[in-house]
């Protein structure tokens, strides 16, 4: 293993790089869906409950299992497993951590490297004047990555390879440039958040448009806050609801093992663990349940978005509905909604970049410009399939397998290993080193049981739709990010469906429907 001189410059920096690495657009895009799949009010218990009981335990484990790995100069998820338990099975185990994160990165750099080009249409003034159906068709040819509908012939291609030669360039500054990208990010990401939010709180009550006179924003608001015990005891929501956690907080991928093994080994762990935590639990609940549903429930009503609740809302309604606001308006809510989050998208997407380069230097003594090039160009590798056969669902599939179920399955490994190998009593002791909060006792019993019991039942009660998913039967929903989204109405070739003008409000389905 190579020496390393790289580390946080601050604990400032340290904070908004993890809080940067779990705000993403998981945040945004992905959290909304779920819950609006998921029957809303029905949805925020399990979450929170999983939220407490293995995402917080699992940042604990993460944490301080990293730091401890750093303290041999290990950076990568192999390497630290064998600082912890000495033995070759934990090891490759480890490499699980390496590549989930280039399956992951595969298809969330491609829908990062959409929102770049969305801030360049939102100022150029694309969508002006567009109907909400050529808006949604626009993202269609978009996709299309033969067409050239868009005025850039390849548009989707070039963006790509632009965002992720970004992220390899900044990875290849090594900390120091994720961590001035989180320091400029993040409060803009914050402050953008803020602004739409207050737009999405405020939209009113009586129908802020003429097609929809019921909408109601606070319809949509009171639909994702008001609590339905009686689906509390439906499994589907708590698998998706624990499977929304992972993804959120970025555990079960060696991200943060690998950001944590460069924290000093007497710095305090389980405090930052706990603000990134609840930086990340904000952003989702407060500002990313506040944009997308409250704003098209206020323009297209409530069941409209239950309806049509999907990824695709992101990109094919949102621009329509802010051309609502005035032109200038406009092209200012596009630049904060697309440029939020590019921001949110590219704070994770370095995080995804950090193990492999950790790990070659663990492994080969790879420096950072090689292993960040190497990176960038293996990612490219693989996120290609997602960009040309997109509309033949490889998305999904990466999404499923890649950013869902291995999450899970390493995430169990890890608490195992942590708990029950390592030890609960040394584990609980490296938790607590440096610590600037007194951790409630409650915890190392949750870690040493509850959490692991809740992942394998979480994982056993998935097998179902695995089997389903090989097989091809699709019956696998509200877990992937773009499932529902993919919509066979479009004719693909960027021809507009209609209108909503020329739709009654019950036949408004542009897209998101299987
Ligand atoms: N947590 C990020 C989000 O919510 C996603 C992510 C996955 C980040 C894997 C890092 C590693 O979007
Ligand atoms: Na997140």
């Amino acid at each position: 293993m190579a020496k390393t001189s790289d580390s946080w410059g601050s604990r400032m920096g340290l904070i908004l790089a993890m809080a940067g690495n779990a705000v993403g657009l998981g945040n945004f895009l992905r959290f909304p869906v779920q819950a609006v799949q998921n029957g809303g009010g029905a949805f925020i218990i399990p979450y929170l409950v999983c939220f407490l009981l293995m995402g917080i335990p699992l940042l604990f484990i993460e944490w301080s299992s990293g730091r401890y790995g750093g303290k041999f100069g290990n950076h990568s998820t192999p390497y630290i497993f064998d600082s912890m338990v000495k033995g070759p099975i934990l090891k490759y185990i480890g490499v699980f951590g390496i590549f989930t994160n280039l399956a992951i990165v595969a298809y969330y750099a491609y829908i990062e490297s959409w929102t770049l080009s969305y801030v360049y249409h939102s100022i150029v003034g694309t969508f002006g004047g567009m109907s909400q159906g050529e808006v949604a068709g626009f993202f269609n040819s978009y996709v299309d990555v033969a067409q050239s509908t868009t005025g850039i012939p390849y548009e989707a291609i070039v963006f790509y390879v632009l965002c992720l030669s970004l992220n390899t360039y900044i990875l290849s500054k090594g900390l120091g440039g994720v961590e001035k990208v989180a320091k400029i990010g993040m409060p803009l990401l914050i402050l953008f958040g803020v602004f739409l939010a207050i737009r999405g709180y405020t939209l009113g009550t009586t129908g802020a448009s003429d097609l929809f006179p019921d909408a109601n924003a606070w319809d949509g608001l009171n639909f994702l806050w008001t609590p339905q015990y009686d689906t509390l005891l439906n499994p589907k929501v708590w698998l998706a609801a624990a499977g929304q956690i992972f993804f959120t907080l970025s555990v079960g991928m060696g991200t943060i093992h690998c950001y944590a093994s460069y924290v000093n080994s007497k710095d305090d762990i389980a405090l930052n663990a706990v603000s990134a935590g609840f930086m990340n639990g904000f952003v989702e609940v407060v500002l990313g349940s506040a944009i997308v549903i409250p704003i098209a429930a206020g323009y297209l009503g409530l069941d409209w978005v239950i309806n049509n609740a999907g990824f695709g809302m992101a990109f094919q309604t949102m621009p329509y509905l802010f051309q609502q606001w005035g032109p200038i308006l406009a092209a200012v809510a596009g630049v904060m909604w697309f440029g939020l989050l590019f921001f949110a998208g590219i704070t994770s997407s370095l995080a995804m970049g950090t193990p492999w380069i950790g790990f070659m230097r663990d492994e080969f003594g790879w420096g950072q410009k090689k292993g960040a090039w190497s990176f960038g160009a293996l990612a490219l590798l693989m996120g290609l399939p997602t960009v040309f056969f997109y509309q033949e669902g490889v998305f999904d599939d990466y999404d499923y397998w890649g950013g869902t179920v291995s999450l899970v399955v390493f995430a169990f490994f890890e608490v195992i290993l942590f708990a029950w190998i390592f030890g609960m009593e040394k584990g609980w002791k490296e938790i607590n080193t440096g610590a600037d909060i007194k951790i409630p006792l409650v915890y190392k019993f949750i870690i040493k049981f509850v959490t692991p019991v809740l992942l394998g039942w979480v994982f056993l009660a998935s097998i179902p739709s695995m089997v389903d998913n090989i097989l091809h039967k699709d019956t696998y929903n509200s877990t992937s990010f773009a499932d529902e989204y993919y919509a066979e109405k479009f004719d693909g070739k960027g021809t507009s469906i209609g209108t909503v003008e020329e739709v009654k409000p019950q036949e408004v389905k542009f897209s998101f429907e299987n």
